[in-house]
């Protein structure tokens, strides 16, 4: 339950990424305060974000881009500080209400935790945070009284469906297929990265276009609903719709199913996660239900696709299960863009990882990035 009505600065982690981008652009056009700026090493457009929006402190992962970027910003008023404890001081910058969390993997988790103690809103791009540590991160957002804004479209459009309603019967989130939807097992053997980066109706970053190619991006989405909306994981239906225009629904008791339709532009729910509970004109276009002709539903094909089922396994094996899901995920999908395993590996990979590894049913914080930290070193292991 989201208590506050928050319009104030933001911190925006991730700002150079896809998200990020889009982030920066709703604050520019809504004339929004950017009280923080953080990425990994990107600094040519972190010194034009910095400039353009006079943002006091801006954090860079990597500590040699970290020092460079700090001689390129002397003649201004940004403090640049480096590494990951640049990131959490970026989560929590003073004059930031609303952080958007927009880095990519379990680097969310500690950042969003930190924004959650000091008692922000979070806008949560990075699904994997709460596909890691969700109940930790769910747990420490009702002991600050602090707020979790979806910005995922999926989840988004669920919070939507869900305002002022009875609680919901099912969750029924849509995927669009991904780039190989039709095609069989034997062809996906052979799919090189650039194919799967192609995705037909979303411009998205490198991890999460190849997560949505093998459907793990959905999995991970279950697994995110799951604690976003309290439900239990067999009442979450995926659907397929390739036309991307229905972004979820909500079925109630009633069989009445509320669903949220939009273009495909992550600026709508990055715009009402920053503006809840208002409304404001957003820059994407507007919706021309004549001009997409049809709306289709399908069932996912899981066995093409396994890594849905995968997910699955491991939301209901529960505590350090999913961190493992993650890890492996995450270290599978590097090594296929790096062209060191071929496709139909990183479903096998991930689930071989959630069959081997002890899970630890209790964990703590530490447990969980461990758990995330020695599923990454299994599947190297697996593949030098
Ligand atoms: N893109 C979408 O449409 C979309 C939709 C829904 C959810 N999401 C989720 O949003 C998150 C971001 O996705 P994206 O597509 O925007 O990714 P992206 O384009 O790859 O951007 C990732 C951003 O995170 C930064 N970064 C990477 N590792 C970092 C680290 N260890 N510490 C600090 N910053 C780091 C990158 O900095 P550099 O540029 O310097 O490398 C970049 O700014 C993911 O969790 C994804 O699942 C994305």
């Amino acid at each position: 339950m989201v208590r506050n009505i928050v319009r104030g600065g933001i911190a925006v982690l991730g700002s150079t990424g896809s998200i990020g981008t889009q982030a920066l652009d709703v604050a520019r056009a809504l004339n929004m305060r950017v009280a923080a700026l953080a990425a990994e090493s990107n600094i040519a457009l972190l010194e034009a974000q910095a400039r353009e929006h006079s943002v006091p402190l801006v954090a860079v992962r990597d500590t040699r881009a970290a020092d460079e970027l700090a001689k390129r910003l002397r003649d201004t008023r940004t403090r640049v500080v480096p590494g990951e404890g640049g990131i959490r001081q970026a989560a929590v910058a003073p004059g930031a209400e609303t952080v958007v969390v927009a880095v990519v993997g379990a680097a969310g988790i500690l950042p969003t935790l930190d924004a959650l103690e000091a008692g922000m809103r979070v806008a949560l791009a990075n699904k994997e945070t709460l596909v890691c540590a969700g109940k930790l991160v769910m747990e420490s957002a009702r002991d600050h009284g602090a707020d979790i804004l979806p910005v995922d479209s999926e989840h988004s459009a669920i919070f939507q469906c869900l305002q002022g309603r009875a609680v919901a019967e099912r969750l029924i989130l849509t995927a669009s297929g991904g780039p190989f939807r039709g095609m069989d097992a034997a062809a996906l053997k052979s799919v090189t990265p650039e194919m799967a980066l192609r995705h037909p109706n979303w411009n998205m970053g490198r991890k999460i276009s190849i997560d949505s190619a093998t459907m793990m991006n959905k999995g991970f989405e279950v697994i995110e609903a799951m604690h976003l909306f309290s439900m239990p994981l067999e009442r979450i239906k995926v659907l397929v719709h390739p036309q991307s225009v229905v972004h979820s629904m909500v079925e109630y008791t009633d069989g009445a199913v509320i669903a949220q339709l939009g273009p495909a532009d992550m600026r709508i729910p990055i715009q009402y996660a920053l503006t809840y509970p208002e409304r404001d004109p957003a820059p994407a276009g507007t919706l021309d239900l004549t001009a997409v002709g049809a709306l289709t539903f399908e069932e996912p094909d899981e066995g093409t696709f396994p890594s849905l089922g995968i997910a699955r396994r491991a939301a209901a094996l529960g505590g350090t299960a999913c961190a493992v899901l993650n890890g492996a995920n995450d270290t599978a999908v590097r090594m296929f863009l790096e062209n060191r395993i071929s496709f139909d590996m990183i479903p096998a990979l991930v689930g071989a990882a959630l069959d081997k590894l002890p899970i630890e049913k209790n964990p703590s914080l530490q447990d969980i990035i461990s758990a995330v930290d020695s599923a990454s070193g299994f599947v190297e292991r697996m593949c030098s």
